[in-house]
């Protein structure tokens, strides 16, 4: 491979974490086995809500073949992993009684990692709630600051002697704007929904860094939150405020009260009828870092008769697309760090981004994907570049390690720098995976 094929990585730090990032719904599949208990996604598929009618019973069988997976992040010479644990696999019924024969498949997954000197990132929730705690309310339900503290205080006893870094939350602002239920409620419904189960994913956030800290020495925690500029589709005033709205429930309405302990402005009246007395001081807990998972800006109209008063614009033209319809904008990626850096302080680690498309193996069975691999280089080059600028950035974390379950959209989208051949499961690594091979390479040597 030829140096130039690499992005300029001068301006990271010597110490750098190199990653892949998978989660546990949509990799694992294992979904009846050993004890585990329904999630909310289970359901989805059992209602045949997802593309294709596709569901995570057997997704990419990562329960299973977990060895082999390591193997594959073993070659590709990651020094860090992030997954999440699946709370129904660990607590069938969200609380109460544990299912030992769950965790011990997060014992085999850790200290197999561990024998191949990759530090596990151990993601507390990537949005697999127990069916169980759904039926009595789920987020809505103040209950579940609750469920969620004694769930990580869980997590954490049982594997704080072999994992430091603890991340409480994947994506908070995405799940609670987009998560399906709420989107099928009437309007006024949906927004106090809204506000209730965001204001209770803060403050279980709060509880669960409390209890890492306590119970796992030299604990290195964060949340990981989405962070996708939201721009108008227009030079109407209408969509600019749209834009700006959705801007701030999307990307500040969870790291602003974690990190500087208050809501946004815009926003604040209307999460007030949810605060009661000390909960500002219960979510504004000291992190260590803050993720960063980024892909792409969106562009946004003002719809009134919508939530939030926003829809999803049609990209405008000219601007260039992934196979799968969203913007390719390396400048959009760097302003991103820089602003998130300048808004938080925070070290930050990007724990996602990555390339979606339909990757087909060609006639000899190569998976072949230049533009994957622009992709990359172009956005690591932006990384650099907002180091350059002064951004604290500790590392970087490809989505995704394999294909697998992309939520929505089944099967049918693919983000792994490793093919999933889903008949017989084999893992075909990507052309993409052999060039972020020769990349970390490079940056290990120095
Ligand atoms: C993020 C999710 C992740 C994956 C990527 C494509 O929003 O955290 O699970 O679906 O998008």
């Amino acid at each position: 491979m030829p140096a130039s094929d690499l992005p300029s990585i001068a301006k990271l730090r010597p110490d750098f974490i190199w990653g892949v990032s998978t989660s546990s719904f949509q990799i694992e599949g294992a979904t009846r086995e050993d004890g585990r208990g329904p999630s909310i996604w289970d359901v989805y598929g059992q209602k045949g809500e997802i593309r294709n009618n596709d569901t995570g019973d057997v997704a990419c069988d990562h329960y299973h073949r977990y060895r082999e997976d390591i193997a594959l992040m073993k070659l590709l010479g990651v020094q860090a992993y992030r997954f999440s644990v699946a709370w129904p696999r660990v607590l069938p019924q969200g609380r109460g009684p544990v299912n030992e024969l769950g965790l011990a498949f997060y014992d085999r997954l850790i200290d197999e990692l561990l024998a191949a000197s990759i530090e596990p990132w151990l993601c507390l929730y990537h949005w697999d709630l127990p069916q169980a705690l759904e039926d009595l309310g789920g987020w809505m339900n103040r209950e579940a600051v609750t469920w969620f503290v004694d769930y990580a205080t869980l997590i954490a006893t049982r594997f704080g002697d072999r994992v430091t870094r603890f991340a409480t939350f994947n994506e908070p602002s995405i799940f609670c704007l987009f998560e399906r239920s709420l989107g099928k409620q009437d309007r006024a419904a949906s927004e106090s929904n809204l506000h209730r189960t965001m204001h209770h994913v803060n403050l279980a956030h709060g509880g669960a860094v409390d209890v890492i800290r306590e119970n796992v020495p030299g604990a290195s925690i964060g949340c990981i939150h989405s962070f996708q500029p939201c721009w108008p589709a227009s030079a109407d005033e209408a969509d600019a405020a749209a834009a700006a709205r959705l801007g701030t429930y999307w990307n500040w309405a969870f790291p602003d009260p974690q990190c500087r302990g208050e809501y946004p402005a815009l926003i604040r009246s209307a999460v007030e009828p949810y605060i009661q007395p000390g909960d500002m001081a219960r979510i504004h807990r000291p992190v260590d870092w803050i993720g960063l998972n980024h892909y792409s800006p969106v562009y946004i109209n003002a719809q009134t008769n919508s939530m939030l008063g926003f829809a999803f614009a049609e990209k405008p033209a000219g601007v260039p697309l992934t196979p799968i319809g969203w913007p390719i904008n390396p400048d959009a990626f760097r302003d991103t760090l820089l602003s998130v850096h300048e808004r938080y302080g925070l070290p930050i680690y990007v724990l996602e981004n990555g390339y979606g498309s339909y990757d087909k193996p060609d006639e000899t069975g190569a998976v072949i994907d230049p533009e994957r691999i622009a992709f990359l280089r172009s956005y690591i080059e932006a990384m650099n570049s907002a180091a350059a600028d002064g951004a604290d950035i500790r590392g970087y974390f490809v989505w995704s390690l394999l294909d697998n379950f992309e939520w929505e959209s089944g099967y049918s989208i693919r983000f792994g720098l490793t093919y999933v051949d889903y008949a017989s499961l084999r893992r075909n690594p990507k052309a993409s995976f052999h060039w972020y091979k020769d990349l970390i390479k490079a940056a290990r040597q120095g």
